[in-house]
C-alpha cells in the first residue's frame, strides 16, 4: 500500500500527523513532507485513517 500526497496544497491542518507522526511527517513549517510513503505491513488502517483526517482531502491511499 501506498499513500500519495498532493503536497503543494497543504494548508498544514497537520491532522495527519496527529493520526500518525511516523506515517505523516510535517516539515519545520508545519506542512506535510512527503509526497509517497511506501505503508509499513501493519500500518494500513493508520494510513488509511490519515488520509481520511486531512480536511483538505490531498491524501490519497493507493491499494496495491
Ligand atoms: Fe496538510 Fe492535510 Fe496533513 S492539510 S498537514 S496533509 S492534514
Amino acid at each position: 500500500m501506498k499513500i500519495r500526497i498532493d503536497k503543494a496544497s497543504c494548508v498544514g491542518n497537520a491532522r495527519c500527523a496527529a493520526v500518525s507522526a511516523e506515517l505523516f511527517p510535517l516539515n519545520e513549517d508545519g506542512y506535510i513532507a512527503v509526497e509517497e510513503i511506501d505503508v509499513p505491513e501493519g500500518m494500513e488502517a493508520l494510513a488509511r485513517r490519515g488520509a481520511r483526517a486531512c480536511p483538505e482531502r490531498i491524501i490519497v491511499v493507493v491499494e496495491e
